[in-house]
């Protein structure tokens, strides 16, 4: 068993924008963080994973950054960060600093100077290509509709932007863009900041070329086999680790868009040569992934066993694995997977948690999950901000009339990243007590029965539920350490496992149907007399032969 603190974590992740807004100018701040630390540490949480606060003009909320070193004015100053980071430290909890440097927004000082002229010493800092034959250098999409390449006719090239055209993508190949990101990276540990989440990390070496991909349903090509896991990725975040990561005690998780379980054995390898760890998008995708995106597919039940078994399985004693499902860029998973009713909202959230947090791996709750939010009745499309959302719904339904006006509508209430970003209910005051001005997105209506004063106040409520199953990790090397062991994999409905660690046992069943449910266990996890560690019922049944509607039960033995 090899120990490390960021094993034994329970991250946070805050999307400030939409988390506390402490002067009333409707947006989210820095100051609104540091209000709300005492209700993070009692929540038990030991890490703050926070979402890009620096400079920004906001075309991807502050995923587009001007100033790797400055602090956007939206939500405050430096002195600001520096308060809130100390008033995290003398909590005990660590923060973690999202590093976005596949790319950077066009008006950071680089690319002012990079798209001057052909010959700028910044020029090679991001991918300048000649078009071809007047169009376009190839036929790659944007994961933000359109294509992948803006025509500058300063020089009469265009340059590459994975995202929007207010994103170009950095040239990771010129020593000098690492030296840059490296250096910046080592201003910021030295301050005291406690890890990196990397964004889009996976996709900062391009295969040589940029060939044409395989065009997809909006009739570009598909940027992921020559962009994703790319020829130079391992050894850039191995420099990476030895310039800047190995000498600092932190925590580092890759987002790694298109990963395998082959390649997170590299990246997230225990040998401590890359990263921590790295999230993998394989559950998320079950229901229609990136390129096929808006529908309204449901993840079935047997495939997501299937799936997370196969992390769980294949990185055991080789690699670490984050366990999500939910973040910024996803829709409220109560709403997804689980069943936001009145009546099963509740048990639903406390079942998805348990079936996540009792497996291996470092856990990520995100802002509002404790609560059990849910996804957003947003009424028209003038009530979305994210820009992913809104050029998807002009160029599938204005564009290229391949979905009318309310199909899409309906998909983006399903699978919109805004459902995500609505501001956290605090309590049941006007605008849900985030802000005394109005908000910068409209605020979930359903913010009078589900906010966190109301929770707290309540024993048997969700956020006491993942305050139990924090501490639970705490105390218990088994939930961090011990095997994992799937049962059932064909039931369509129970999700059940085990998790060994010797002599000891764990048997976790959830069911994720609203029906009852008969289970057939193997005999071997019935002999035993267990002890109920959690559920979300009162009264769990010792016999182990059937679930109430989502029920979530925990049981404990020792032999
Ligand atoms: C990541 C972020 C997402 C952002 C994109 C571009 O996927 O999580 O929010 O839009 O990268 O930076
Ligand atoms: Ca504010």
């Amino acid at each position: 068993m090899d120990r490390a603190w960021w094993k034994e974590a329970v991250v946070y992740q805050i999307y400030p924008r939409s988390f506390k807004d402490s002067n009333g100018d409707g947006i989210g701040d820095l100051n609104g963080i540091t209000e709300k630390m005492d209700y993070l540490k009692e929540l038990g949480i030991d890490v703050i994973w926070l979402s890009p606060v620096y400079e920004s003009p906001n075309d991807d909320n502050g995923y587009d950054i001007s100033n790797y070193r400055g602090i956007m004015k939206d939500f405050g100053t430096m002195e600001d960060y520096d308060r809130m980071l100390a008033a995290a430290h003398e909590r005990g909890i660590r923060i973690v600093m999202d590093l976005v440097v596949n790319h950077t927004s066009d008006e950071h000082p680089w690319f002012i100077e990079s798209r001057r002229s052909k010959d700028n010493p910044y020029r090679d800092y991001y991918i300048w290509r000649e078009g071809k034959d007047g169009k376009e250098p190839n036929n790659w999409g944007s994961c933000f509709s359109g294509p992948a390449w803006e025509y500058d006719s300063t020089t009469d090239m265009y340059y590459l932007h994975l995202f929007s055209k207010k994103q170009p993508d950095l040239n990771w190949d010129n020593p000098k863009v690492r030296d840059e990101v490296f250096d910046m990276m080592d201003w910021w540990c030295r301050k005291g900041i406690d890890g990196f989440r990397m964004d889009v990390i996976s996709m900062i070496s391009k295969v040589p070329g940029l060939p044409d991909g395989t065009p997809g349903a909006n009739g570009f090509g598909d940027f992921g086999p020559y962009v994703c896991n790319g020829p130079h990725v391992h050894e850039y975040l191995q420099e990476m680790n030895r310039r800047v990561l190995s000498r600092y005690d932190l925590l580092t998780v890759g987002e790694c868009s298109g990963v395998t379980v082959e390649e997170a054995k590299k990246y997230a390898s225990l040998d401590g040569k890359e990263l921590n760890m790295v999230f993998q998008f394989e559950h998320m995708d079950l229901d229609g992934g990136e390129s096929f995106k808006w529908n309204d597919k449901k993840i079935d039940l047997v495939e997501l066993k299937k799936v997370l078994t196969k992390w769980q399985v294949s990185l055991m004693g080789k690699a670490w694995n984050s366990l999500y499902w939910c973040n910024h860029d996803q829709p409220r998973m109560i709403s997804r997977l689980g069943d936001d009713s009145d009546a099963c909202r509740e048990l639903s959230a406390k079942m998805l948690a348990t079936c996540l947090h009792m497996m291996q791996g470092t856990p990520y709750v995100y802002q509002g999950e404790e609560l059990g939010m849910t996804n957003v009745p947003f009424e028209s499309l003038e009530d979305f901000r994210d820009i992913e959302s809104i050029n998807a719904y002009h160029e599938l339904v204005e564009q290229n009339h391949v979905l009318d006006g309310e199909t899409m509508l309906r998909y983006l209430r399903y699978k919109s990243r805004d459902n995500a970003r609505t501001p956290v209910q605090w309590d049941d005051t006007e605008n849900a007590g985030f802000t005394t001005g109005t908000p910068w997105i409209m605020v979930n209506p359903n913010y009078k029965k589900i906010n966190a004063k109301e929770q707290m106040s309540r024993a048997d409520s969700v956020f006491h539920y993942y305050q139990k199953l924090i501490s639970l990790r705490h105390e218990m090397d088994i939930i961090v350490y011990g095997d994992y062991e799937l049962l059932l994999p064909e039931d369509p409905a129970v999700y059940a496992y085990t998790r060994s660690l010797g002599e000891e046992k764990l048997l976790i069943l959830c069911n994720f149907s609203r029906e009852e449910q008969k289970v057939d266990l193997p005999a071997s996890c019935k002999e035993e007399n267990p002890e109920v560690l959690i559920a979300n019922y009162k009264d769990p049944s010792l016999e182990r032969e059937t679930l109430r509607p989502y029920e979530a039960v925990v049981y404990y033995y020792k032999k």
